[in-house]
């Protein structure tokens, strides 16, 4: 172990975000989600705001999906596709609810002529469940994406994928419980984990930052990464110093309000990777 974390270098990110306009609690999927409780949609379009200013001022270029009426979830970005090499492959909602938020999708990436927009046959909530490290896609199952749609993500965009299964219905997507961090660095939360996949992780990822129960319950493990500085809720308190020990930059992020769909800063980014071009 070297004393002096390693520099680690941002790489300018490209992110695709929905307005919370239509914000709210209407129906339960997940445990964090109460419609008895009251929603203020205008402080979490004030706290989306905020990260999408946060993005802007580090370097990076925003685009924005037209929010649609009726589809409190769509704030959710992160979870209607699915893009790697210019490739993307469209969600399929596990719940009717979020169905009609795939098409919407579908539609903005093929209006910008990406190279190839795949639809998908089972079931998969795009970056929700899957996290691309590198070259390889960790693909989550368990509560939403169908272990069937693994195969078929392979196929649709090219890239090694690993299975994780997933245990605990709080962590219900891979982003709740898994962040990326660069190329080649992970953080998680273990108890969220099977104990075969567990054992994955701790083969592929020797060196990851290991998330304690309270951050992992704070979303502290829903967050984004441009290789050096890490978007994360700020109540993840204990995280972040362990990632400020690494070498990253931890910029926390109020979105309390987004937290009562049980969703965070990663929910809200989709990252649209582009092909190298040798
Ligand atoms: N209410 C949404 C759902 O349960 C939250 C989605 C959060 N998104 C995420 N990428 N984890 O589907």
């Amino acid at each position: 172990m070297s004393q002096r974390p390693a520099v680690r270098q941002a790489t300018h990110r490209h992110y695709l975000m929905c307005r919370p306009t239509h914000f709210d609690v209407t129906y339960a999927i997940n445990p964090w989600m109460d419609p008895g409780k009251p929603v203020d949609t205008d402080l979490a379009i004030e706290q989306w705001e905020g990260l999408r200013r946060l993005y802007e001022e580090y370097g990076h270029t925003v685009d924005l999906l037209e929010p649609v009426a009726g589809l409190p979830d769509m704030v959710f970005s992160a979870n209607g596709a699915t893009v790697v090499d210019d490739r993307v492959l469209i969600a399929r909602f596990r719940h009717p609810q979020r169905a009609a938020e795939a098409p919407a999708h579908q539609e903005w990436f093929t209006s910008r002529g990406y190279r190839e927009v795949h639809s998908a046959t089972y079931v998969n909530e795009a970056e929700g469940d899957y996290m691309v490290v590198g070259r390889t896609v960790l693909a989550g199952t368990g509560f939403r994406t169908d272990p069937r749609a693994h195969a078929e993500l392979r196929e649709a965009l090219g890239c090694p994928v690993v299975t994780l299964t997933l245990t605990d219905p709080r962590f219900y997507h891979l982003d709740t419980a898994l962040a990326v961090l660069s190329d080649t660095d992970v953080m998680y939360y273990p108890d969220a984990f099977s104990p075969d996949s567990l054992a994955t992780l701790r083969e592929l990822f020797p060196d990851a930052v290991v998330a304690a129960r309270a951050d992992a319950e704070a979303f502290g493990l829903n967050a984004v990464s441009d290789g050096r500085h890490v978007f994360l809720p700020d109540t993840a308190t204990g995280l972040a110093a362990r990632l400020r020990r690494r070498g990253f930059e931890p910029v926390g992020v109020d979105l309390s309000e987004l937290l009562k769909a049980g969703g965070s800063v990663k929910c809200c980014t989709l990252e649209i990777r582009h092909q190298a071009h040798a």
